[in-house]
């Protein structure tokens, strides 16, 4: 029988009626059971979806003890199985037991194999949903869409997020660069009764100042030398659905109060225009400085800030969230060496220590390069340390430093020792607690030799 097959155990002690059955669930891989002790085993080897189990099994055929006992062992053992308990015509209650024990239907004999057939098959099929149902709940899942990340820390911003995307507040994003700034906006923008609507993103840093104006509001023809056709800005281009502007904190002093004055009136006017155009859109903006410290400094306006961090949302460097390093590097793995074609099984344990010991100064979008560049340079079925060329760490630091001074400790101690052993070496290894033999090695390794009269 083809293993894909569903399977299905019959437990049945009449040979006659085991012949039929097994003719009857042609389209099932049937095992057949004749005892209790023998259907546990197949249960135990095979967890079949589906039992059909004949309540009057030997030693004692007449009495439904064995069967019932047979039918509480098989769920103990495999509980999502649906069993299907079979009885003699006048046994309603025995069958009414069954059911009530946890079996998922009866039949009464005599069999006719239509209705025993839609039976067994209704059967199949209920398992087959909740067992998808149970994958489903089960698997690993995607906090946001397009969002990795299993850490407590990000798993808050991205419930954040799923709660702040319906209302149409101002959400400021904060975080270093590459933290996930703008997946994380596009995320909130696909959570919101905007989403049918355009997610229109301008990066206020990588726009000329001068130019900045006109991207955000637009221009009437003739506005200013070359302005030779009438144009709609960002602003108004996201007309219903959501605006990004990134980098709010690059946004030039003179640009910041026009754009307060949007956020105030919610209109806007062209360049060179005459007429406010109101324009209905949801803000939501990103910087990676410290707005705070800009405002102390008279380089961001306090009224603006208000109004944009209605709702902040703090995200935290890669450094700082617990377990996602590795859980990222597994994902960006997985996407280039799909896209690349390359069969790489994984990362070797010196590499994963150092992913985990890498302080990510450039978050996940470095991570991301990091790894875009590894599954290409690979040279063997996994990804090693070396493949990541990972610049020396803060970690390896510190523990150079550590065996640095651990060292300089030691000769200092050595010296004192020698000095007040007078140069007697064996008094020097006893006031040390080393032995002669170390001693010596200490000395020729801090080249002290020259300096004590060895006896
Ligand atoms: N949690 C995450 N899961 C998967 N991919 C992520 C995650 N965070 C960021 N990325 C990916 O990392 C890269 C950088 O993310 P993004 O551009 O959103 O960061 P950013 O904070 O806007 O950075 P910058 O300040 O440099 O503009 C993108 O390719 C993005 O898809
Ligand atoms: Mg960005």
């Amino acid at each position: 029988m083809a293993k894909s097959h569903p399977k299905l155990l019959i437990v049945e002690d009449d040979p006659g009626l085991q012949r039929q059955l097994k003719w009857c669930f042609r389209e099932y891989h049937v095992l057949m059971a004749s005892t209790r002790q023998e259907a546990l085993r197949i249960v135990d080897l095979h967890e079949p979806p589906v039992v059909l189990l004949d309540l009057g099994l030997p030693p004692d055929a007449a009495n439904a003890s064995e069967g019932l006992r047979a039918l509480e062992e098989i769920l103990v053992r495999s509980r999502h199985t649906k069993v299907i308990v079979v009885t003699g015509h006048d046994e309603r209650e025995t069958a009414l037991r069954a059911v009530a024990a946890g079996a998922y239907d009866f039949y009464q004999k005599p069999v006719d194999a239509d209705v025993l057939r839609l039976i067994v098959d209704r059967a199949k099929n209920l398992y087959e949903l909740q067992q998808e149902h149970r994958r489903l709940i089960e698997a690993p899942r995607s906090p946001l869409e397009g969002i990795v990340a299993t850490s407590p820390q990000m798993l808050q911003v991205c419930r954040m997020i799923e709660r702040v995307a319906p209302v149409n507040a101002t959400v400021l994003l904060m975080g270093e660069s590459g933290t996930g700034k703008e997946v994380l906006a596009r995320a909130l923008h696909r959570l919101s009764p905007r989403q049918a609507e355009r997610f229109v993103a301008i990066n206020c840093a990588s726009i000329p100042d001068t130019l900045l104006e006109s991207e955000l509001f637009g221009y009437e023809r003739g506005a200013f030398t070359g302005a030779n056709r009438q144009t709609e800005g960002k602003i108004e281009y996201a007309n219903r659905g959501t605006l990004f502007l990134d980098e709010i904190g690059d946004l030039p002093l003179a640009l910041q109060a026009k754009l307060l004055r949007f956020l105030q009136e919610r209109v806007i006017e062209r360049l060179g225009g005459r007429g406010e155009i109101p324009v209905d859109v949801r803000v939501v903006c990103a910087t990676n400085r410290d707005l705070k410290t800009m405002l102390e400094e008279g380089e961001f306006r306090e009224d603006l800030y208000y109004r944009l961090s209605e709702i902040t949302v703090a995200i935290p460097p890669l450094r700082e969230r617990d377990g996602d390093a590795t859980l990222l590097a597994h994902a960006f793995l997985r996407k280039y060496a799909e896209r690349d074609r390359r069969s790489l099984r994984g990362f070797s344990p010196d590499a994963l220590a150092a992913i985990e010991a890498y302080e990510w100064p450039g978050n996940v979008r470095e991570l991301e390069n990091i790894l875009r560049r590894a599954v290409i340079m690979a040279e063997y079925n996994s990804i090693m340390a070396a493949d990541l060329a990972l610049p020396c760490s803060e970690t390896e630091i510190s523990s150079l430093r550590l065996r640095e001074a651990r060292e300089q400790v030691e000769q200092r101690t050595v010296s004192r020792a020698l000095g007040q052993a007078n140069g007697n070496l064996a008094r020097a290894a006893e006031l040390l607690g080393i032995s002669r033999p170390t001693l010596y090695s200490l000395l020729s390794k801090y080249g002290l030799k020259g300096t004590v009269a060895v006896d």
